[in-house]
């Protein structure tokens, strides 16, 4: 069965460490929940071998009820690193207020999220220059220049959208497929 290895709460907020503990367990029980799920739906004929095709096409979902606004976290999606981020009004502004023309992979903050979500900024924490995790997502990590990600290998600095800004990377933080169930539950695959 596929396990979710690790989510991590970041970043920002007035919680104490025993409300990030909670929050912590409840995401990553919704994650776990979700991976079996959707596990379960795959055809029997495949329960000999699941590691490789049922973490193929697995979908996960995930309570985001619990990040608070300027909080992140990361859970495991097809064995990859993915950032779930709640963006403030003050970096969806940061993000809408960079021209398309200066950006090295332009996209707006608009097309990396869904409508009437743009403070849901959900990405595979994934470096596009050689696939190293960036920084960011976890409470205190550096986030770079640009107030978003920060790659440690080279110096990729992404912005909050996610968008290359600085370093070698050659593009944005890939957004996966995902879907908004409900208000406060999306679906990752
Ligand atoms: Fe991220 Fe090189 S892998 S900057």
């Amino acid at each position: 069965m596929a396990t979710v290895e690790h989510t991590e709460q970041a970043a920002g907020g007035s919680s104490d460490d025993g409300v990030r503990r909670r929050d912590f367990i409840n995401i990553a029980a919704v994650s776990f929940a979700g991976v079996g799920a959707a596990a379960t739906l795959y055809p029997l004929v495949n329960q000999m071998n699941p590691s490789a095709d049922v973490l193929a096409l697995a979908s996960i979902e995930v309570d985001v009820s619990k990040i608070q606004v300027g909080q992140a976290i990361k859970t495991i999606w097809r064995k990859q690193p993915i950032f779930i981020r709640n963006l403030t009004p003050q970096e969806i502004s940061a993000a809408n207020a960079v021209p398309l023309s200066s950006l090295r992979d332009p996209q707006s903050l608009a097309e990396r999220t869904k409508p009437d979500k743009a403070n849901w900024l959900i990405t595979l924490g994934v470096c596009t220059h050689l696939g190293c995790v960036p920084l960011g997502a976890a409470e205190g990590e550096n986030r770079g220049e640009y107030g978003g990600y920060f790659c440690p290998c080279h110096g990729s600095h992404y912005d909050t959208a996610a968008r290359i800004r600085k370093g070698p990377a050659p593009t944005n933080l890939e957004v996966p497929e995902y879907e908004f169930k409900s208000d406060t539950v999306v679906q990752i695959g």
